[in-house]
């Protein structure tokens, strides 16, 4: 019923400029219905969600005990909100939430999105510390409210609001020398850190980055925060990314899929000592707080997550798709490696980092240009073919294969491979077949791309 006028409306309410790119250009859709691994657009036409509302829907669409969970609370007539007063089910999702954490997160504060629990993050760790520089890592994602987004260190997203918050240093993520001589400083209430850079292009830091720079922390009295928003709840194929260093961060950030892709809700865990320290006295206890944070609803959607993530073989089955998806394209890597750079990640956040057209093609025109003309067409020819690959990727395999994908925004040349835990190995074997189709595809276009324009340069010479 509201499908047939949602793209205009969109278009002219809610963000005109995405609407066009990606709408006219054919890599999203209307989707009406969501069902386990599977999007339905309003024609019945079935797509195999391969981004997962960038890691919000780790359970699948309309997990039906998720949705069974929210309507028990709706029929027994639970509180939607009742400010300052006890809620059963926030206390029990914190109960849960603390019993399946790393070791030491002890208190739970609820909010509604990622960003927002990094903002609890930031202002506890200097309201505990009485420090007030926050070091964050180069290319890091952390959400784009303010003070999220002073930590975002992507000058792209942080220009056009600057100033942003004072006393914030970046440094290059992975890189321990650079950690260690800021960390020297001791300037820092916390380094917030995400385990694998998602939106940057799913890049995983050196083996052993993480524990070194918990240790770095401890030493320099510096808390470290890790950002387990878009890597936690079974992603990696661990509970959470940072059990694999055996991390005990001092503050964790969660969001996304702790509402079983139904609900939206936040949490930010911590030790004891440091919420005693910022807001555990009367004066204090009620300095951060946030009028939905921890309402009926999602907090049934995160306690019924939580079981359904012990309870069902999903993050299992993350670890073990993961591996098939990881073997498989690694193979086309092999085939390819003029065309593909990388295959990063771990379980089900995968990343094809697919080469630019551009450079080839850059080169070419150089070698054979004796016009000078090159100068002049190879930068707007740069732009033309920047994302090619990958937004040729991304249609195709909505068109003619059925499976909706995205890229990192940050570095749009790599495509997520983030498919819902329960993704089937037939599914994943379906993606493979895809996307190794239309990788040779792209490479046979490209070559023709390169032969056209080497005549074209060779004939500017010639009848110069
Ligand atoms: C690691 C990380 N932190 C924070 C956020 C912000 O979450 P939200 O979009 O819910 O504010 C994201 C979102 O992608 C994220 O990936």
């Amino acid at each position: 019923m509201l499908a047939p006028r949602a793209a205009a409306r969109f278009g002219r309410y809610l963000n005109p400029v995405l609407s066009a790119i990606s709408g006219n250009s054919g890599f999203t859709k209307v989707f009406v219905r969501g069902e386990g691994n599977y999007l339905f657009d309003a024609e019945g036409g079935r797509y195999l969600d391969f981004v997962s509302g960038f890691g919000s829907v780790n359970l699948g669409h309309n997990h039906p005990r998720v949705a069974a969970a929210v309507a028990e609370a709706l029929r027994t007539k639970a509180p939607g909100f009742a400010q300052s007063a006890i809620n059963p089910y926030a206390a029990a999702l914190a109960e849960s939430l603390i019993d399946v954490s790393p070791p030491g997160l002890e208190m739970v504060f609820f909010c509604n999105s990622g960003a927002e629990s990094v903002e609890a993050a930031l202002k506890l760790a200097r309201a505990a510390t009485g420090r007030s520089g926050l070091l964050c890592c180069q290319g890091a994602f952390h959400g784009k409210t303010l003070g999220a987004l002073s930590v975002t260190a992507n000058p792209t997203y942080q220009r056009p609001f600057e100033p942003l918050l004072p006393d914030i240093t970046a440094v290059p993520y992975g890189d321990l020398v650079a950690l260690e001589e800021a960390l020297a400083t001791r300037q820092f209430a916390a380094l917030i850190v995400e385990p694998i850079q998602a939106e940057a292009g799913i890049i995983t830091p050196p083996p052993g980055y993480l524990r070194e720079a918990q240790r770095l922390c401890r030493q320099t009295d510096t808390l470290l925060i890790a950002d387990e928003v878009q890597t936690g709840l079974g992603r990696t194929g661990l509970i959470f990314a940072c059990e694999r260093d055996g991390l005990e961060p001092d503050i964790m950030t969660l969001a996304k899929s702790l509402g079983g892709g139904l609900m939206p809700i936040g949490a930010m865990l911590c030790r004891r000592s440091l919420w005693r320290e910022a807001y555990g006295t009367v004066h204090r206890f009620a300095l951060h707080t946030s009028t939905f944070g921890g309402g009926s609803l999602a907090c049934a959607a995160g306690l019924e997550t939580l079981r359904v993530l012990k309870e069902e073989p999903l993050v299992r089955n993350a670890a073990e798709q993961g591996e098939r998806m990881r073997a498989g394209l690694m193979l086309l890597w092999q085939e390819m490696f003029d065309s593909i750079g990388e295959v990063r990640g771990e379980g089900l956040l995968l990343g094809l980092d697919l080469l630019p057209i551009r450079p080839s093609i850059a080169a070419h025109w150089k070698r054979n240009d004796a016009t000078g003309l090159g100068e002049y067409m190879v930068p707007g020819l740069d732009k033309l073919l920047e994302n090619i690959q990958s937004v040729y990727l991304m249609q195709t395999l909505l068109s003619s294969f059925g499976i909706y994908t995205q890229v990192a925004r940050s570095n749009p040349n790599v495509l997520r491979v983030q498919p819902p835990l329960g993704i089937e190995p037939q599914e994943v074997d379906h993606f493979l077949l895809a996307v190794g189709t239309l990788c040779r595809e792209l490479r046979k276009m490209s070559a023709e791309m390169h032969g056209m324009i080497t005549k074209t340069a060779i004939g500017m010479h010639d009848s110069k």
